[in-house]
């Protein structure tokens, strides 16, 4: 049977920074107020001219080169983004595969918001355990900036743009394999956090008014209550199908979307401040990409090691949810 190995991991981020200060002089808040609620410092802003798949593909240029399998084995590649390039088509996944010449490989984009990548991690995970695919590059991309209304100081102070990517290959050996991932959804909760405007139910009128509507609209406070309850259960949940405990987790990555929501998790846990990552502070909340831009950050620090066991956990609009248990497995 073959399993699938989580080999390698990349990010981007780019230069452009955007600090609390900043913000302070665009709408009507301070660096207490934002350091308080999010714990966000800053998040990085990609330029004018770069594209969300220009930075996936520097994400995932870094992640083939880590990862020690050659570029041309790669058969496939999804990328997690609520920020294409494109509206409908084409799908970011085809332009990152274009740039980075992979040939005629099947590409695709999905749409989970913060959870992409572990969405896209689950999408891969399959099609290698199914035999369909042996070398799978999953990207997260988020320009978020595109699509945030900087006259709104309840969303704005939150998010910024950026990307990470891994590479999951095929492995005989169980030891390395991916152990589970958990994924769900309830849309009965998505006039939470959305982009109203654009869609098949307003497409024309979107061209016709004014584009307030195609930015992120959040219900911050109810959906802060929701993503701890439903962060918390789904570790909890994931932890014991798999009798593992807390302790055994060396990193916890978390989606970064709120210090408070992750202290809380971390909390009803046990985990200890070590076992948590946290970027929160210098890059805010990048959806799909944070997960993959955190594990970075602790893969360059040089504190990810083979054979170490990473939670997963993220929760977005959709509403969507999901956890994975991943153990590092690199080729070299
Ligand atoms: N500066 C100053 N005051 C502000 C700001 C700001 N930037 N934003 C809101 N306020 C005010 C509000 O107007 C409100 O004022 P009022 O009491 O006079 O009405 C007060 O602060 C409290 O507002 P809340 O919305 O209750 O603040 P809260 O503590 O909930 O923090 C936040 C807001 C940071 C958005 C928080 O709710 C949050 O992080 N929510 C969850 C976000 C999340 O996890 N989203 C899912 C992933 S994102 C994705 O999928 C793309």
């Amino acid at each position: 049977m073959a399993y699938a190995a989580f080999r390698s991991i990349g990010a981007y981020v780019p230069e452009k920074i955007l600090t609390n200060e900043d913000l302070s002089k665009m709408v009507d808040t301070t660096d207490e107020w934002i350091t308080k609620r999010t714990g966000i410092k800053e998040r990085h802003i990609a330029s004018k001219d770069e594209t969300t798949s220009d930075m996936g593909v520097k994400a995932a240029q870094q992640a083939i080169e880590r990862s020690g399998i050659d570029k041309s084995e790669i058969d496939m590649i999804i990328c997690a983004t609520i920020s294409p390039d494109y509206f409908c088509m084409p799908s970011t996944a085809t332009v990152i595969a274009n740039k980075l010449s992979l040939g005629y490989v099947t590409a695709f984009d999905i749409s989970a918001a913060c959870t992409g990548f572990v969405y896209i991690l689950s999408i891969a995970k399959a099609f290698i355990e199914s035999g369909m695919k042996k070398n799978i590059l999953i990207v997260g991309a988020e320009k978020l900036s595109a699509i945030t209304d900087y006259t709104d100081r309840g969303t704005c102070i939150l998010f910024g743009d950026g990307a990470g990517a891994a590479v999951i290959s095929a492995t005989e050996n169980k030891e390395e394999a991916i152990i589970d991932i958990h994924t769900g959804s309830d849309g009965a909760y998505a006039d939470l956090l959305m982009t109203p405007n654009g869609g098949s139910g307003s497409a024309h009128d979107a061209l016709e008014q004014e584009s307030a509507g195609c930015f992120m609209q959040m219900k911050g406070n109810e959906t802060f209550k929701v993503a701890v309850r439903t962060l918390t259960k789904d570790v909890v949940e994931i932890l014991e199908a798999n009798n593992i405990e807390s302790s055994q987790i060396t990193h916890f990555v978390p989606h970064q979307a709120n210090l408070r929501i992750i202290k809380a998790v971390g909390e009803a846990l046990k985990l200890d401040e070590k076992q948590v990552v946290l970027t929160v502070e210098k890059y805010g909340n990048t959806s799909g990409a944070s997960i993959p831009m955190a594990i970075n950050d602790v893969y360059e620090s040089g504190s990810l090691k083979a054979g170490e066991l990473m939670l997963l956990d993220a929760f977005g609009g959709g509403l969507t949810w999901g956890s994975a248990l991943v153990p590092f497995s690199p080729l070299k």
